[in-house]
């Protein structure tokens, strides 16, 4: 009985801890949204404020993830890639950046 009780416990405390740094990570990715200007082209809530610009809010993590890094690193490329990769911003985002903007807008509904 006393081993269940723990195991309970341990898992309730993994459970809330990732609930807790997910939280984090969607607070902290909503606010370098705004700072590394993205919203400027991608409208403020991830809905593209530029009707040929794409809107994000509400896509895959993982894809934004990939899509952000292969746009960073001239991977991919097309017409309008050039219109992201040229923004300062864009180019010094790190890993923990692109996942924690990524967080936030695939939470967005
Ligand atoms: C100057 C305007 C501009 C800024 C600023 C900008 N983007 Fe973009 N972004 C674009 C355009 C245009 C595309 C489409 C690129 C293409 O056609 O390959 C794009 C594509 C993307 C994609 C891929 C979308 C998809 O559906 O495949 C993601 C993800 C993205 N941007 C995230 C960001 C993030 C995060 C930031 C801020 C760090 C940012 N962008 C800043 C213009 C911008």
């Amino acid at each position: 009985m006393k081993k269940v009780a723990r195991l309970l416990l341990a898992s309730a405390l993994v459970v809330s801890f990732s609930a807790t740094a997910m939280a984090g990570a969607k607070e902290r990715g909503k606010k370098l949204y705004i700072q590394k200007t993205c919203h400027t082209c991608h409208g403020p809530k991830g809905k593209a404020a530029i009707p040929t610009y794409p809107s994000l809010g509400g896509q895959n993590k993982q894809y934004l993830i990939n899509q952000i890094k292969d746009i960073k690193s001239g991977k991919r490329k097309n017409g309008m890639t050039m219109l992201m990769k040229a923004n300062p911003f864009v180019q010094k985002l790190t890993k923990k950046e692109i996942k924690d903007i990524s967080t936030y807008l695939s939470k967005i509904k």
